[in-house]
């Protein structure tokens, strides 16, 4: 019995890993890429998702979800994984098409079509979730299980606003609406995955292997390397999206977590989209996430080499 998964994603490089771990395991069926704007602009993000199932050859539909966040300005990260969010490595256009169905829509149809079954991974900006959530308040019923890559649960991001986290920050209103409205939602945030570096060595190791996942990570991998050697660190890659597809993928990695009230601070010059705990309860508020604080790095790394690999 394979559990339905939908991945929410702005590939992105290591959406493209977190994807590729999916991909590779048989237990679960892909039954659809949502795409959000978010490292880069949503043509090049859908084109990055068009090119990943390429590269496995699955058929599996990508869906076009917003351009842009709720309220503007669109944040990028195309300083880390380049203008086109591969790299620039001059990938070829991939030869299938999007479909034409909405990633909103994408979202509701499979929370309908496999309700009480679906999970749900979200490792970009909350915008597509967000607006499905306020055409369909009942969302979350049909959804068993929602896991979100976003956030800094102590306030150590990795933005220009130094509390906020990318997938957050790019949209606070939309992150908002989530934790308000989702009762219940698995937290992969960045602090998790500054504690799960993988090493160069290792990862470049597993890179070099002749498999077509391990073909196209090393092409669009090249230049998010070089700015993470030369802007955070010289020994590690921090893989945030391929941390939170490991929890999808495989629960009891998760050797340490926190069920606590999350919610996302919208003003401030310093704190708009920061993530903010009731580590303490003193809201009264009833927990809405649980956090996952440390995760088992052998069964995290196993994921990677397998996907890359092809063990
Ligand atoms: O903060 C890390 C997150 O922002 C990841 O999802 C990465 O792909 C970027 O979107
Ligand atoms: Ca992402």
């Amino acid at each position: 019995m394979t559990t339905p998964l939908l991945i929410d994603t702005d590939p992105g490089v290591d959406d493209a890993l977190a994807i590729l771990m999916a991909f590779a395991e048989p237990a679960v069926e892909i039954v659809g890429l949502t795409v959000a704007a978010g490292n880069v602009g949503l043509e090049h993000t859908v084109r990055n998702a068009l090119r990943l199932v390429e590269t496995v050859d699955r058929d599996v539909p990508v869906h076009p979800g917003c351009p842009a966040p709720i309220l503007p300005p669109p944040a990028s990260a195309a300083f880390v994984h380049g203008e086109d969010g591969f790299g620039d490595a001059g990938l070829p256009e991939p030869a299938r098409r999007a479909s034409t169905v909405h990633a909103v829509d994408a979202i509701l149809d499979a929370s309908r079509r496999h309700a009480g079954d679906l999970t749900l991974v979200c490792l970009g900006p909350l915008t597509n979730l967000a607006v499905a959530l306020l055409i369909d308040p009942t969302l979350p019923s049909r959804v068993p299980r929602l896991v979100v890559m976003g956030g800094a649960v102590d306030g150590r991001g990795n933005t220009e606003r130094i509390k906020a986290e990318f997938n957050i920050g790019f949209d606070p209103e939309a992150a908002d609406v989530v934790f308000r409205r989702w009762p219940r939602f698995e937290l992969v945030d960045w602090e998790a995955t500054l504690a799960h570096g993988i090493p160069f060595e290792r990862l470049e190791g597993w890179l070099a292997a002749p498999t077509p996942a391990a073909r196209l990570m090393r092409a669009i991998a090249e230049k998010r390397h070089a700015w993470v050697r030369a802007h955070r660190s010289a020994t590690h890659s921090h893989l945030a999206d391929a941390l939170a597809m490991a929890v999808v993928l495989e629960p009891a990695l998760v050797a340490e977590a926190a069920d606590r009230h999350v919610s996302v601070a919208l003003v401030g010059e310093h704190t708009r989209g920061m993530t903010v705990v009731d580590w303490a309860g003193r809201t009264g508020l009833a927990a809405n996430a649980w956090i996952a604080r440390r995760i088992d790095q052998a069964g995290f790394e196993r994921r990677i080499e397998g996907a890359l690999i092809g063990r």
